[in-house]
């Protein structure tokens, strides 16, 4: 059984800004992007998800076979306990360790040997700068890296906050791919975009849009572009 997790009418205040007003959306199941243009709301929508940012109005639930959090136990290692990964905005790979220690750091030990053989089997670029230390890596492998790192617990659903971001188009088709390995696995995906949904439209079935804290969008991924009032604040055309 997968992890669910729930946001209802979530509002976030950063400051005087409003950042979130009534975010509702549900995450885990289907495999699903919210896209959103830069300073929309999309991370801290996640870091509400992952019990990192509290909101000052509304609920959030997660549940995973039959263990059910509310608000007040939403918080990050326990979030993670239930089976959710989480791939940070930007990587944050340490660039004094090697990738093996990055993942052995995440791990909480050194990594036994059956699930390094199953993130090979995922990632098998892996194999090939496992011993490289974090600065040494090129933007895809340190990518690469830090969607292995989310996986050494094998969560039932990964969160990827613009995975994409900043990478050829070489490179976006690999780690693409490797998403598509996870999903075979059965790990949900909810991953997070800032542009054109090209990328990422054969990873996911539902989109959500969102615009200025608000929710603009719930459908099929098929769908957004042709919403010509979500299209407008989404893209802007
Ligand atoms: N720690 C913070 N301090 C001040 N303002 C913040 C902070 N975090 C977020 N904000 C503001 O909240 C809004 C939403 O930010 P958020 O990072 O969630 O957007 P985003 O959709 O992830 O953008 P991007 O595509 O650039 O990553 C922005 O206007 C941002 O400036
Ligand atoms: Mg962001």
């Amino acid at each position: 059984m997968g992890v669910r997790i729930s946001l209802r009418d979530v509002w976030v205040r950063i400051g005087p800004v409003e950042v979130l007003r009534g975010v509702s959306l549900d995450a885990g199941g289907e495999n699903i992007v919210l896209v959103g243009r830069n300073g929309a709301g999309k991370t801290t929508t996640l870091r509400v998800m992952l019990g990192l940012l509290k909101p000052y109005r509304g609920s959030i639930v997660a549940e995973s076979n039959g263990v059910k959090l509310d608000a007040g136990r939403i918080q990050p290692h326990v979030v993670a306990r239930l089976g959710v990964g989480y791939v940070p905005q930007g990587r944050m790979i340490f660039p004094d360790l090697t990738a093996l220690e990055n993942l052995e750091v995440s791990y909480g030990s050194s990594l036994p040997g059956d699930v390094l053989e199953w993130l090979y089997s995922l990632i098998p670029d892996l194999k090939r700068f496992i011993d490289r230390k974090g600065r040494y890596l090129s933007g895809g492998e340190q990518q690469m890296l830090a969607v292995a790192r989310a996986l050494v617990k094998r969560p039932k659903l990964l969160i990827l906050d613009e995975p994409l971001e900043g990478l050829a188009p070489r490179i976006v088709k690999t780690i693409v791919e490797v998403l598509k390995s996870i999903e075979e696995e059965g790990v949900s995906i909810f991953i997070t975009e800032s542009g054109s949904l090209a990328r990422v439209r054969e990873l996911v079935d539902i989109a959500y849009g969102i615009d200025r804290g608000e929710i603009v969008y719930k459908g099929p991924v098929e769908g957004i572009e042709r919403d010509e009032k979500a299209r407008a604040r989404i893209w802007g055309f």
